[in-house]
Order: structure tokens, then sequence, then C-alpha cells
């Protein structure tokens, strides 16, 4: 056996905490271990693998486009990046793309959007943005600033100037948080690393009532909820709400690294040749792979199929005692203090089932979206031997 964690430990940076498997296969909802042993993959490389491991049509098109070409800059037109911008935006209330690498890297570009806008209409003193309480939005400084959660801000001040805090769910709490100098409000539909926690109907309203009578943008963070995740192509869909601003990535490339941000045609318009980029950004092996992901769950039937597949996955849980909250294939569990959501992936992982976690003492449930009932079933035996109530 290849001593791959002691290796590790010797040439990587220690900032994750690994389990002790690493997968050489994945086919479909199945990868296999560097031991030949099979797992059941409910987790999806956290919201990434919509069409399971190694679809043949993903694989297809990436072959295919590495064989001509990989990557020109975005100094000149790349057409399956035009493709991609063509399905969203034809797909959503949304009029423009603009195509970048990660989910952090596509909040970035949402707060620069926010400030850019507002400055090219004479008000740069509207730049401030509220984000909230749970809320995940990634890693960079400005990312990591919108994420209201102190955990991950320790050691890394000053941050971002700009953003401010308001409890989620909590329509006083953003009223007070609303100044002069408030541009934007952003959130997750159903907050992902925070604990699968949905906005509430009531607060979306209020928010929606706020950023009108305030001339606000709405920010959304579609990253983990996009593409399908939720049974609908984007999470906002299932509300009565038209964002100004969307940002995406995880499930958009089916496992290759792309993220995007869709805007309203006289937002987009902000960003002007110079004023920002990206060098790999929608380059061509990334939407090569995205046109393909966006094919097959635009297809007849594939986002309605997700829906009921995930109400399956909803009672199944349930029969296990489980409560959940989410959507569609974007489940989560929350656990009783004493049994540890952490303790419970580890069991299932050694039990052949890779299943997430998020926060709350919460087991997350992210399936590729082609998932079936039977495999569904299969996930849950497994989970049924590892969570004892
Ligand atoms: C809602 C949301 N936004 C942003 C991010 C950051 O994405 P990335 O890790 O691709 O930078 C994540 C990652 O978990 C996320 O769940």
């Amino acid at each position: 056996m290849v001593d791959f964690i002691s290796q590790a430990d010797r040439y990587l940076f220690p900032n994750y905490a690994r389990y002790p498997v690493s997968f050489v296969k994945g086919e479909g909802v199945y990868l296999y271990d560097t031991e030949g042993k099979k797992y059941i993959d409910m987790l999806a490389g956290i919201a990434v693998n919509t069409l399971g491991h190694s679809h043949p049509d993903i694989v297809d098109a990436i072959c295919k486009q590495a064989s001509q070409l990989i990557h020109t800059s975005n100094l000149f037109y790349i057409q399956p990046q035009i493709e991609v911008a063509k399905l969203l935006v034809e797909n959503s209330c949304l009029d423009k793309a603009f195509f970048c690498n990660s989910g952090a890297e596509a909040n970035e570009t949402a707060i620069k959007l926010v400030r850019k806008y507002f400055y090219d209409r004479g008000k740069p003193e509207k730049y401030e943005i509220i984000t909230f309480t749970g809320g995940f939005h990634g890693r960079t400084i400005g990312s990591l600033t919108a994420t209201a959660q102190p955990k991950y801000h320790e050691g890394f001040k000053p941050l971002l100037q700009g953003i401010r805090y308001a409890e989620f769910n909590n329509p006083d709490s953003l009223k007070d948080a609303i100044s002069e100098n408030t541009a934007a409000i952003m959130f997750e539909f159903i907050q992902g690393e925070g604990g699968v926690n949905p906005i509430n109907q009531e607060f979306l309203q209020e928010i929606k009532n706020i950023a009108q009578e305030n001339g606000l943008l709405i920010v959304v963070d579609e990253v983990q909820t996009g593409i399908g995740r939720t049974g609908k192509l984007f999470a906002y869909q299932h509300y009565d709400i038209c964002p100004d601003i969307i940002t995406l990535a995880k499930g958009l490339g089916g496992g290759v690294p792309v993220g995007a941000v869709l805007a309203k045609r006289e937002i987009a318009d902000s960003f002007q040749p110079g004023t920002h980029g990206s060098t790999f950004g929608g380059n061509y092996l990334a939407t090569a792979a995205a046109r393909v992901v966006l094919e097959h769950v635009l297809s007849d039937g594939f986002l309605e199929d997700v829906t009921q597949k995930g109400k399956y996955l909803e009672e199944k849980l349930k029969e296990l005692g489980l409560e959940t909250r989410g959507k569609g294939l974007m489940l989560g569990s929350p656990l009783p203090e004493d049994i540890k959501a952490g303790d419970i992936a580890k069991k299932a992982l050694e039990n052949g089932l890779v299943v997430g976690t998020a926060g709350g003492n919460t087991l997350r449930f992210v399936p590729p979206l082609i998932i079936t009932r039977d495999q569904i079933d299969e996930a849950l035996e497994v989970l049924a031997k590892v969570v004892q109530f």
C-alpha cells in the first residue's frame, strides 16, 4: 500500500482534517479506495459531482476538448463558455454571465460588482453588504468576511471593510443593520455549511421589501444550492423572487473547477474591460464539462426526478428517526447532542458510506443527482447500522 498519509504529512499543508482514505476510481455513485473497497457516495465531493463520478458524457466531452484545446485565456472568444452562458441566462431571470474558478471567487466577484455598480451611479458611499449568521461564502479574505461565523475569522483579522452582519431569519436584526451605506443583501436560500438551514418565507419577503424600499441589490449565493441540487436549476426558482446577482460553482462543472456569476444587464455592464478578470475563468476544459452538466440537468424530467428522489430520501431518513431540513437532494439531519455527526460520518465511512457533516451537529446528504431510489436504500441501510437511537 502506498504510504500516502505520511507522504501527505511530509509534503502538504496541514490545513485539512482528512479521513484516512484515498479513492482511486469512481463510477456513478460509487467510489473505490486504494484497497479496492467500494463506497456509496452521499457527499458527491461536497455537492459537486452532479452527474456522479466519471460520467461517460463528461469524460467524453473533456477528453475530446483536451485533445483539441484546453486553454487560451479570455483575451479571445471561447465558444463553450458562450454556450454555457447562454444556457444559464436562458434558464434564469438574469442576463449575463462571468466565469471564474470557485465559489469563493464567484463571491469576491459579486462583492466587487456591487461596489462598482453603485460607484458608477455616483454613489460610492453605498458599498456595504449585509450577510447573515450561519452563512458560508468562502475562504478568500472578502468571502471569508462575508461568512458571518467567527470561528472562521480567528487569526485572519483585519477582515475586509464594508460587510455587516445580521441574524439569519430575523427581520428586526436585518432592519437594524441597514444604513445609508448599505448596497446589498447577500444570502443562501439554504445555508449549506451552516447546517442545512433554509430561509423562511416571511424573512425572504422582508428582504425583498427592504431591498426595494432602500434601493439595495439582492445577491444570492447559489454555490451549493444551484445547478439542480434543490430540484430546480436555481434555488431562487422555488420562491417569488428574481435576484440581481447569483453566484455559482460546485455542481456547475460536475467536478471540473468552474464558478460563475450571473447578473442583470445593467449590473453586469459595470464590469467594462479592465475592471475584473480571471486567467482561467471559463476556459475550454471547464466549460466543456459545464455544458454537459447543464444539458443533463435541463433534460426532460431530470429536475422533477431530483425532487421526487429528495422526497424519498427525506421519508427514509425520517423512518430512521432522523429529523430533516432542506430541499431536493440537499438535506440535513441535525443529531441529538450526545451523538456527534463527525463520529457518525467516520463510522459510516468505515462501513462503505460517504456522508457529509455541517454546522450544528448535522449530517449532510448531497449525493450525485443521478442517484437512484435503490441506491438511496443501499446508502440508508449502511446509515441504519451506524445511527442507533
Ligand atoms: C454557499 C457556499 N458559498 C461559497 C462556497 C465556497 O466555495 P469554494 O470552496 O469553491 O471556494 C461554498 C463552499 O462550501 C459554499 O457552500
